[in-house]
């Protein structure tokens, strides 16, 4: 049933009808606990909260299914208005985004032009911009895409996702450059051919390249809710003495914020991801589909 549920999920989130016609009835179905507001003044507001929490976020605005450069443009519109937002309210939080928003899927050359124009803003504000990681399709393009811009930028990072195989090469060769990683365990749903299949052995994964970034001496942001993972980045840093500025925990918006809290009164560095936007449908499935419990939440938001 759980299974189901996840698939049905997964598929709904890829679906562009019904991200269309979530995108003009407007945020429902208590996805507010997850999207921080559709306009970047929400966001901000957001940020403002959590910073006063002790938490530093990433922002990102929502944006999937980009098939025009017109829409491509667009969105690099409004990562650059986002960054000129976080400046303008002097609150602590980066930038995330997808580059298939950003015209991956139209040609590499459009996102390119479109990511350097983010970057440079960033660098203007002395910002940081990291580069989520999507399903497979795109993972050797966006590892390219990002491989040469990291020759050009220093203010940008990565995401690489436990579940599939390939990661722990990905993770020695990232390492020639240095790269700052957002590790995770992977949200999309992927072949076997690709991805391990079971649960145990994304975990084992996650824990080995969890060690692995850190003890190459390069910055690591672990981002999971999940306890066993964030105990064992902690037995790691302990024993490995691994300096408080070379990494941080991430976890998302509205999930886990006991977890969140925690950390930070441990004096640890937590970061928040929070997305906004009109777009906020496939993001929302993709939470429901990592955890269907939250249907629950879904169906009591449905009946008030
Ligand atoms: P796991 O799924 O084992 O969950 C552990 C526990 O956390 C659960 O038992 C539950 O208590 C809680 N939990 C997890 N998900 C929840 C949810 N949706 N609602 C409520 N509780 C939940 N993926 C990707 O492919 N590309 C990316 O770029 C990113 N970026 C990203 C940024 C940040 C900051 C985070 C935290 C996560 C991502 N992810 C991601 C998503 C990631 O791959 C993964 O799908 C989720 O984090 C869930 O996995 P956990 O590590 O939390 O563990």
């Amino acid at each position: 049933m759980e299974l189901l549920m996840r698939n049905m999920f997964q598929s709904l989130g890829k679906n562009t009808s019904a991200n269309k016609l979530a995108k003009k009835y407007g945020l429902r179905f208590g996805a507010g606990r997850f999207v921080a507001g559709e306009t970047i003044k929400t966001a901000i507001e957001a940020v403002r909260k959590l910073n006063s929490e002790g938490k530093v976020v990433t922002l990102d605005h929502l944006g999937e299914f980009v098939y025009t450069e017109e829409e491509a443009q667009e969105s690099t519109a409004m990562c650059i208005q986002t960054l000129d937002a976080i400046a303008e309210a002097g609150v602590k939080s980066n930038l995330s985004l997808k580059m298939t928003s950003l015209g991956l899927d139209i040609s590499r050359e459009v996102c390119m032009r479109n990511m350097r124009k983010i970057l440079d803003r960033a660098k203007l504000h002395q910002n940081f911009v990291r580069i989520d990681m999507e399903d497979y399709e795109h993972c050797q393009i966006t590892l390219d895409i990002f491989r040469e811009l990291r020759q050009e930028y220093d203010n940008v990072g990565v995401v690489i996702q436990a579940y599939l195989y390939r990661t722990e090469q990905d993770i020695a060769d990232l390492n020639l450059q240095k790269a700052n990683l957002r590790l995770v365990k992977g949200a999309y749903k992927e072949s076997p051919s690709v991805a391990f299949p079971e649960k145990k052995d994304v975990d084992d994964n996650f824990k080995k390249i969890i060690k692995q970034h850190l003890l190459n001496g390069n910055y690591t942001a672990v981002a999971t809710h999940d306890e066993t993972m964030v105990e064992y980045t902690k037995s790691v840093v302990s024993e490995y003495q691994i300096p408080k500025e070379q990494f941080e925990f991430q976890m998302l918006y509205g999930i886990c914020e006991d977890i969140q809290d925690k950390l930070v009164k441990e004096g640890f560095k937590v970061r928040v991801y929070v997305p906004y936007g009109v777009d906020w449908f496939g993001y929302f499935m993709r939470r429901l589909a990592e955890r269907p419990a939250n249907v629950w939440f879904v169906l009591k938001n449905l009946l008030k």
